[in-house]
């Protein structure tokens, strides 16, 4: 008999603490690990080096659509390409993130970034934590551990404060933190728990913690088939 690989799927809100929480559920269980938002990112850095609009959405789905998308699972080192460049480190400038939720929102970059993530984790022989916003309901419904992380907004600016540093100013970091989920939730409902989802309060729990918290929710046996 073979047991079926473990899926966890992790969603919430920006600053919530998702990547790095799911980085170490990853590490802890031996898993790989998929930072969706990476591939939107990614997606969004490609756009602003093209000559398409992004607006133009059937040019920009077209773009995407067209382009080859490679990332890492290691949890211990996750890098993403895009058309063979490496843009680990540009896609967490501002530029891209002010950008990102136009590029979020078209629903045929959605549909085919949703595609290569469930053949992602459909091919992840031993087993991933995926994150981002609709992984638990759209992506996964089905993975036996579903979490959706949230923390209060002071938590999640303060989160992505510190980790953005001098680069940005606070009005910036609340824009980006704020704004970005008024936009993102407009395509991806992720401010509630659907239904079998555990809800994870981040806010007052030291990042220990948190990965504690979720990794004891996975079975200690798998399934065979
Ligand atoms: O988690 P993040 O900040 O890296 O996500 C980047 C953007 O991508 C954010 O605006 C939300 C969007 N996103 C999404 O719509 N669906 C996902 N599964 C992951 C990210």
């Amino acid at each position: 008999a073979v047991t079926t690989p473990l899926v966890v799927a992790i969603d919430g809100p920006s600053g919530s603490g998702k990547s790095s929480t799911a980085r170490g559920v990853a590490q802890k269980l031996g898993l790989a690990f998929l930072d969706t938002g990476a591939m939107y990112r990614a997606a969004t850095w490609l756009v602003l080096h093209s000559d398409v609009e992004a607006g133009d959405t059937d040019a920009v789905a077209a773009l995407v659509g067209s382009a080859d998308i490679a990332i890492a699972l290691d949890p211990a080192r996750p890098t993403i390409s895009i058309n063979g460049t490496d843009v680990t480190e540009a896609i967490r400038e501002p530029v891209v993130s002010a950008a990102v939720s136009a590029v979020a929102t078209n629903l045929a970059v959605r549909a085919d970034l949703v595609a290569r993530q469930q053949s992602i984790i459909g091919s992840a022989a031993q087993g991933i934590v995926a994150e981002g916003r609709d992984i638990t309901t759209v992506v996964a419904p089905e993975a036996p551990v579903r979490v959706l992380l949230v923390a209060d907004p002071q938590a999640r600016v303060a989160r992505r404060q510190a980790e953005l540093g001098e680069r940005v100013t606070s009005s910036e970091v609340t824009d980006q933190v704020i704004r970005r989920d008024r936009d993102d939730s407009t395509v991806a409902q992720f401010t509630e728990a659907a239904d079998g989802v555990v809800v994870v309060d981040s806010t007052h729990l030291t990042l220990s913690e948190v990965i504690d918290r979720i990794a004891d929710l996975a079975p200690t046996s798998r399934p065979t088939v």
